[in-house]
């Protein structure tokens, strides 16, 4: 009997769901499958799009019909139709052919908007309020002047009234600002986004959104209305004394387009110009770093809805919409994604209430407040607690992240949003009476990334090493990848970012996160072709350090594999050559030691970061050219594949010449040295083996613990997973004394910290200086989990999890172990479990997709599959010396293996 067919479900437009706004170039087309049966897998497909209105059918007025394309793909499908027209709303739909040619019936249909013209598209100008920071004073007083007061200055509402005289049939806003905007129609906030636009390079390109707001327009008179606020453009961000709360500019303003359709096809137009009105309300200032100060005795209550009386309002600064591209975002919005209830709340030294949320996190706090009028209530916010019990917030450097609010006299809510913070606690002043848990929440705030990863296992620590790992993720994924959400910094650092990439798109689906980011990082290039150190890159103009800059390669090359996505290679191939040109100019011997930039090497080993700076910045250059090998093969330019592959020979070459003795010994005997030298392929094949020898022994001369910083700790628990050494890897993950990453935990981390050390029983907080608790480059190992624990892995050279690598690397002491990825062909999991004497996999592969199973064994010739077939062959075990594994092929679906367990030395977990 035949399967039913395989049906296309998920459909998605450049790894988003009926995207509003899209550029016509990065229209690619997804979908997955559904069908789980044994070897179920797609032979052909047939994509049809229709623009809105037109019949989608073989026969209907298409913009484009693929025909039956004979191919296994399902994602990365590049649209070839017509021109796709400027504004314009297409919607569109796939069938399938199965490898049993049956047809699976056409999918439901799915939707894309075409992004306007980024520059001929937009009649509207910017707007701001009349009065820009200059003319504001800082607050008279006793005491010294506060440097910060100054700058921070009440937000912007602009509003627009407008009448409707016909029916509409649809509403679109297109809206941005230069700054952040909160956009409002009759009263009602517009979608259910924050912090936008998003943070980019606004000097460069300025992203906007577009809201369907059909369902909020009325008959006769509307208003739509913003708040503005700095932002990222205007604000805080940072730490850079000279430019502090104003990098790209002084004030914001505001730029929307209200197109509205009528049902006999005309259009009228609102947008920002010199008939909107402007005034402040109870929004005292806003700024990301800082916080909020509400006063809402000076809400102009009702000020955007139709009837107010706006004759006090002033008009608005006006000024031309100028050169700079605007374009639809590309990546997922910033969203209130969870809350958090209070976990306790106790008294500190000074009397004020200290709400425990039990998590580091980032957002805001929501209070309910009911008091005499014109009390101040201030909320500080903090991730740690001094010894005292009171807010620890040394390590938040100029940060104030301190919201405040007036009461009016009757009951309130204190609910910023256009500020962040990075906290576990919150110290609450002020308040009258006693804090009822009830009326206190904590937003989890971020760029809304979905969970994609799933771990658990036989050691409850270990999971919650991968729950705190992906906790700072989400601490730090907003708009922009930063190194941390508290202190005055909260930047897009590189090296940060490419440490944790794997680790990142395992955790959640940030594919169309760093689809923006990429843009970022090219927008912040510099004309020599370095990258930055961080994107966007605010003053940071000298060439990247080694493992900053490469991130440049290296997160386009990670997406690409995580996502089979090659028009990220293609969109960034050029700045990635143009890197690669900039290194090779001034390192032509093949050893990088001209234009390290700021040479972070290591950053925040723990002792002496000892690696040769040459060493790592070699490897790193080596590293890219092998990836970019792969990544011209890719998107089909051959010829540079070669050259590629010619440099990482020479690279490579040079790199054992001047590091590698001949007795497998790397310079600077780090273990970072060996690290980079095993996993970048540096070391000669024969060497490999001693190499990784004098690894473990370096781990043992530090007493089984690693001494490895942000560039080492990435690759350490891979390398010695791959070279016979999974007991090492298992030793270091297990160990609870400084430096590892259980110390955390056994010391209250609830997100991994920026440094080993952040605070240890002996000696309490490190450095003020530089001491975040929520740094995600430390859990690069989450990677690890997933790759090696799990064994959730892809076929060397594969991308797009079409061809997938199951192989656990089990260590005897972990009993079980089970997870899940959410790939772009759907969910793969696995699942170990080991006995004295047995072993069993049990996996899951999604239709379409093709696996090779790896079952780690002492006997690997008696392992068998659940009908009772042996391995198609046997292997060596890369985990363990003197191990095996029993190889299987096998195709979609649920498949179990058994066999005799591998046998070998312990560690207690
Ligand atoms: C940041 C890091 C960053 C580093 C560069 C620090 O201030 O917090 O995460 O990568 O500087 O060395």
């Amino acid at each position: 009997m035949m399967a039913p067919p395989l049906t296309p479900v998920g459909l998605r437009c450049a790894h988003q769901v009926n995207p509003l706004g899209i550029a016509p170039d990065r229209v690619r087309m997804s979908w997955a499958l559904r069908g789980l049966g044994t070897g179920r897998a797609q032979r052909a497909y047939q994509v049809l799009v229709a623009p809105d209105g037109e019949q989608l059918s073989e026969d209907g007025n298409l913009s484009w019909d693929s025909g039956r394309v004979e191919s296994a793909s399902s994602g990365d499908i590049c649209y070839a139709g017509e021109a796709l027209a400027r504004g314009a709303r297409y919607t569109w739909q796939v069938r399938v052919w199965d490898d049993q040619g049956q047809a699976s019936g056409w999918s439901d249909s799915a939707a894309f908007e075409v992004e306007l013209d980024p520059s001929e598209g937009w009649l509207a100008s910017w707007i701001g309020r009349g009065q820009v920071r200059e003319s504001v004073s800082p607050p008279a007083g006793p005491g010294p002047v506060d440097p910060v007061a100054g700058t921070l200055t009440p937000a912007p509402y602009l509003r627009r009234a407008f009448s409707v005289d016909k029916p509409a049939v649809s509403a679109r806003l297109y809206v941005t600002a230069l700054g952040l905007y909160e956009a409002r129609l009759n009263g009602h906030r517009i979608g259910d986004a924050f912090l936008t636009p998003g943070w980019t390079d606004y000097g460069q390109r300025v992203l906007y959104q577009t809201y369907d707001v059909t369902g909020l327009l009325a008959a006769g008179e509307n208003v739509l209305g913003a708040i503005i606020a700095d932002g990222w453009y205007a604000g805080f961000v940072g730490y850079d004394a000279k430019r502090a709360g104003a990098h790209y500019g002084k004030a914001p303003e505001l730029l929307a387009q209200l197109a509205i359709t009528f049902a006999d096809g005309s259009r009228q137009w609102i947008m920002t110009d010199e008939s909107w009105q402007s005034a402040t309300g109870a929004i005292r200032h806003a700024d990301l770093l800082m916080g909020e100060k509400h006063d809402p005795r000076l809400e102009p209550a009702g000020w955007d809805v139709p009837g107010f009386d706006a004759a006090g309002w002033a008009g608005v600064r006006c000024r031309d919409r100028g050169a700079v591209p605007l374009v639809a975002d590309p990546g997922p919005p910033v969203r209130v994604t969870e809350e958090i209830r209070p976990v306790s709340i106790t008294r500190d030294p000074q009397g004020g209430q200290v709400v425990d949320f039990g998590q580091n996190l980032t957002g805001w706090v929501r209070v309910k407040v009911e008091g005499p009028a014109g009390t101040s209530v201030r909320v500080r916010h903090g991730e740690v607690l001094s010894p005292d019990g009171g807010l620890y917030t040394e390590n938040l450097r100029t940060a104030r992240q301190t919201d405040e609010y007036l009461t009016s006299g009757g009951p309130g809510v204190l609910e910023p949003r256009f500020t962040l913070h990075g906290f576990r606690y919150a110290e609450i002043s002020g308040y009258p009476g006693d804090l009822d848990p009830a009326d206190v929440t904590a937003s989890v705030v971020h760029s809304d990334i979905k969970p994609a990863g799933s771990f658990s296992s036989s050691a409850g620590w270990l999971d919650q090493l991968a729950q705190i790992i992906d906790w700072g993720q989400r601490g730090n994924f907003i708009s922009v990848p930063t190194d941390c959400p508290q202190r005055d910094e909260r930047l897009g650092w590189l090296g940060d970012a490419q440490i944790f990439a794997r680790t990142a798109c395992y955790n959640r689906d940030v594919a169309s996160f760093f689809a923006k980011w990429l843009d970022d990082v090219s927008d912040a290039q510099l004309p020599s072709g370095a990258f930055t150190d961080i994107a966007p890159a605010l003053t940071f103009d000298r060439p990247a350090a080694p493992a900053w800059g490469d991130a440049g390669v290296i997160v386009p090359w990670t997406a690409w594999k995580m996502y089979g996505d090659t028009g990220i290679l293609r969109r960034h191939f050029a700045a990635m050559e143009r890197w690669m040109d900039f290194i090779e100019r001034a390192n032509p011997d093949c050893l990088r030691s001209r234009e390290l930039g700021n040479s972070y090497n290591d950053w925040l080993a723990p002792g002496a970061d000892n690696t040769l700076h040459e060493l790592l910045a070699t490897a790193y250059w080596a590293h890219d050219a092998a990836l970019m090998a792969e990544i011209a093969d890719a998107i089909g330019r051959p010829e540079d594949a070669a050259g590629y592959r010619g440099l990482h020979a020479k690279i490579r070459t040079a790199f054992a010449d001047a590091f590698v003795g001949d007795d497998g010994q790397v310079a600077s005997g780090t273990q970072t040295a060996y690290v980079l030298g095993l996993h970048m392929g540096l070391i000669p094949d024969d060497l490999r083996e001693a190499a990784a020898d004098h690894l473990v022994a370096a781990i043992g001369a530090a007493d089984w613990h690693l001494t490895t910083g942000f560039v080492g700790v990435g690759y350490l628990l891979p390398v010695l997973s791959s070279t016979g050494h999974a007991d090492v890897a298992y030793r270091l993950l297990a160990q609870r004394s400084l430096p590892s990453w259980r110390y955390m935990l056994d010391n209250g981390a609830t997100t991994i910290w920026e440094r080993w050390d952040g605070r240890t029983r002996e000696d309490g907080f490190q450095s003020p200086q530089m001491n975040s608790f929520n740094h995600y480059s430390l859990g690069s190992v989450g990677e690890w989990l997933y790759r090696f624990v799990l064994g959730i892995d892809q076929e060397p050279g594969t991308a797009g999890f079409s061809h997938l690598l199951l192989r656990p690397h089990p260590d005897e002491t972990l009993t079980w172990a089970r997870g899940s990825y959410e790939s772009v062909r759907g969910t793969v999991s696995t699942s170990w479990s080991r006995s004295a004497d047995q072993f069993t996999f049990r996996v899951v592969i999604p239709a379409n997709v093709t696996a090779s199973v790896r079952v780690p064994s002492a006997r690997a010739a008696d392992v068998r599959d659940a009908a009772g077939n042996p391995p198609a062959s046997v292997a060596n075990f890369p985990g363990a010396a003197g191990t095996e594994e029993a190889v299987f092929s096998v195709g979609s679906g649920i498949h179990e293996f058994t066999g005799p367990a591998i046998a070998g030395p312990g560690h207690s977990l």
